[in-house]
Parts: C-alpha cells; structure tokens; sequence
C-alpha cells in the first residue's frame, strides 16, 4: 500500500476569523501546516502517493502543494464543487483507490505515531477498516468509540451529540483520531447523496459487520479545531521536542533570528527565521514566533501564537493571544486572553497605540481581517 487520502475541505467554522483568509489545515503548528506534518508523517511511512479531498479554500491549498514534487511525493485532488462530507469526499477518489488498502487522515490533527505499525495491526486484524483511537478526557467534543476489548472491534461509533444524548460524558473514553486505515471495500457502504459523513454515516454500518478494528495510540494528539486547542497543541509539540532531547532546543529557535543579549527568553519557545527581537523584552513560556516578526523593546509576550511578518511596538503586553499575519500592534498595547478565550486577530489588523483587548471569561476576543482596532475592548 501506498496511497494516503487526507480530508482538508471543512469550512473550519469554529476557527474564524483565522480561517476567513487560510484554510483551516494550512494554519501553521510551530511554523509549519499542520496537513504538511502529516504528509511528511506519511512520506517517512512509506506513502508515495497522497491525495488531498479538497473544498472550500482549494486554490490555496493547490498553490501550496502543487503536484507534491517539494515534499518528494505525489500530490492529487478531488474535485468537489462544494462540502460533500467526510464519506461524500472519499467516494469522489474511489477511482484512485479501489485497488488496494489506504490510509486516510483528517487534515487538522497533530499527531506523532507509527503508521506502518498501524496498517501491520490492520493487515493482522484482516477487517475492513481500523481506526486510530486515543483515550481522552472530553469524548463528546469526539466520535465516541465503543470497544470490543476481547476482539478488538468496535461495536459503536457515536459521533458527537449521539454520544452525549446517551449520557456519561465525564469519563476517559477511546474517541476516533481521525486516522484510519481501510479497504477498498468501504465504498460499498457509501450510499451516494448530496452530503454524506463518514462518522454518522458509514462507520457504524461498517461496525455491524463485525470487521471494524480500533488500533490505540498514545503520545501526541490534538486535534486543532478551537482556538485554545490549536494553542495547546502547540505547546504539547514544543513540550514534546524538548523532553526527547534538550539539544533540540536549538531547532526550535531558528539560527537566522537576531535576539539582543537583553532579552529574556523562557521556554518552550519556538522563533522563526529572520525574527528581530529587541532590548529587554521576555518572551515565552509557550510561545510560537513565525518568520520575519520584528520586535521592538521592552515587549512581553507569552503563551500565544503569532505568524509570520506581524509588529510589535514598544511595551506590548500579549498573553493568551493568536496573532494571524502581517499585523500591526502599536505602542503600550495589552491584548489578553483567559483560559479557553483568547483574543484573535486574523491577518493584517492594525492596533493602535494605548489599546487594550482584554476577554473575561465569557467568549474570546476576534477581530477580522484588515481591521483597525481603535477602541478597548474587555468582555
Ligand atoms: N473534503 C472535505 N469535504 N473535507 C471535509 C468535509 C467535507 O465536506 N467536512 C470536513 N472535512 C475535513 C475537515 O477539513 C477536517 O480536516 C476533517 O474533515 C474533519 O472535520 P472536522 O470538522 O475537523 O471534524 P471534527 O474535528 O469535528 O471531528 C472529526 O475529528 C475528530 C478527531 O479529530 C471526526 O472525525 C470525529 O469523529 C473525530 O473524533
Ligand atoms: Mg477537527
């Protein structure tokens, strides 16, 4: 097997306004997208051949990969007009994979697990499909598995609110990953319609028939769907570098930023190319720089996300905070976030001197994209 499909048509809802100008798997997890850490994933697996179920924001995702050449893999797309579901959007490539098994993988989670081990699982188990299953502490925000744990099938796939309606929702239960090996014979329990869902739809058709295997992963998973998960995510990743080996630390810090002696850097940080940062400010913990972001002084930033070629003036205060590109933050700003609320800026935003965007703890802070904040905002 060699072929690999990876879902990267949502609409990305939950993470507008950032997903009004990128799509949602082309947003950058330590400065690289987060589908393009599971393509390189896949490549190291031995997959040549990778398709991409495209929709919404297709062209963006087109000019990015083109035919793969870059990455030393092939590259297709489907050609879906419009969102047809997760199911809807695989049968579009039957033609491209009827012949053999494949991996298929929602295109916005962070993951670190050894593909070849699960298709090896997969191949033992001899079923139509297997699907990666990780034990979380929040399962109704997931599809729901429920195992067989003396055949290791899954007999129940609940996804989202069919889970919750049955009840218990506080345990640690096993929910889907959104990685999945599966035989060509899973078309056969697509029914063609206009939108069609893999998880609500096919799954648990598939799991009557007793040949629907779970394999268990541990270590690094995020999905990226919500803004504080797409910050935790990648402050699991940068956590998960550092502890494997200290001297990693350099290859999270690029060698081409130019950091004044002054500056307090507390980890885990991650600073991009050609990042300028000036006298005496502190940056980190659990912060991500993207490239040629410049700094000015006395600046403190931390816990946040900022892409590339955004400016901070003098004494901008950021905490909790996801800065999309090529934004502007004026002198003696403070923007602050709490806890699962943050405040977000999509690309190019302009805040202007003295402002203040600070969320309480009711909802997070968003500002779309070429806005000029001129007011404070606290909710
Ligand atoms: N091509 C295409 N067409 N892609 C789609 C469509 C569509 O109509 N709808 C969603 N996708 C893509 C998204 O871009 C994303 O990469 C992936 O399918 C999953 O969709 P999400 O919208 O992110 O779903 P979710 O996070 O709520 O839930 C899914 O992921 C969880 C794990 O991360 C489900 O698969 C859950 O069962 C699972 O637990
Ligand atoms: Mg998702």
């Amino acid at each position: 097997m060699t072929r690999a499909i990876i879902l990267s048509g949502g609409w990305g809802t939950r993470l507008r306004p950032l997903t009004c100008t990128i799509p949602k798997t082309l947003i950058p997890v330590l400065n690289t997208p987060v589908i393009e850490r599971e393509i390189l994933m896949l490549k190291r697996a031995g997959v040549e051949e990778i398709i991409l179920a495209v929709s919404v924001m297709s062209k963006e995702l087109k000019n990015y990969f083109k035919n793969g050449e870059e990455w030393g893999v092939k590259i297709d797309y489907t050609n879906e007009q419009s969102p047809m579901g997760t199911a809807g959007a695989l049968k579009l490539a039957e033609p491209l994979l009827k012949d053999d098994n494949f991996f298929m993988l929602n295109g916005d989670v962070i993951l670190n697990f050894d593909f070849k081990e699960m298709l090896n699982t997969h191949e033992k188990y001899g079923g139509i499909g297997t699907i990666a299953s990780r034990l979380v502490d929040n399962p109704a925000r997931y599809g729901v598995l429920i195992i067989n744990e003396e055949t290791q099938t899954i007999e129940k796939f609940l996804e989202k609110e069919k889970y919750t309606s049955i009840g218990d929702n506080k345990d640690k239960m096993p929910v889907n990953a959104g990685v999945y090996v599966l035989e060509p014979e899973i078309f056969s329990f697509i029914v063609p319609k206009k939108k069609i869902s893999i998880e609500k739809d096919t799954f648990h058709k598939v799991a009557q028939t007793g040949k629907l295997y779970h394999y268990s992963i541990s270590g690094i998973w995020k999905d990226i769907g919500k803004p504080h998960e797409l910050l935790n995510g990648n402050i699991l990743l940068m956590k998960d570098i550092l502890k494997k080996s200290e001297s990693n630390k350099e290859n999270l810090i690029k060698d081409s930023a130019d950091i004044h002696p002054s500056v307090k850097i507390n980890p885990p940080v991650c600073i991009g190319e050609n990042v300028i940062i000036n006298e005496d400010s502190i940056i980190g913990p659990d912060l991500v720089i993207g490239n040629d972001v410049y700094i000015e002084e006395k600046c403190e930033i931390k816990e946040s996300l900022i892409y590339q070629e955004s400016y901070f003036s003098q004494n901008s205060k950021i905490e909790r905070a996801i800065i999309s590109d090529n934004c502007h933050i004026r002198k003696d700003v403070i923007l602050k976030g709490n806890g699962e609320n943050l405040v977000i800026l999509a690309s190019h935003v302009i805040v202007d001197n003295h402002i203040q965007l600070i969320s309480s703890s009711t909802d997070s802070i968003t500002v779309c994209h070429h806005e000029k904040v001129k007011n404070n905002i606290t909710n």
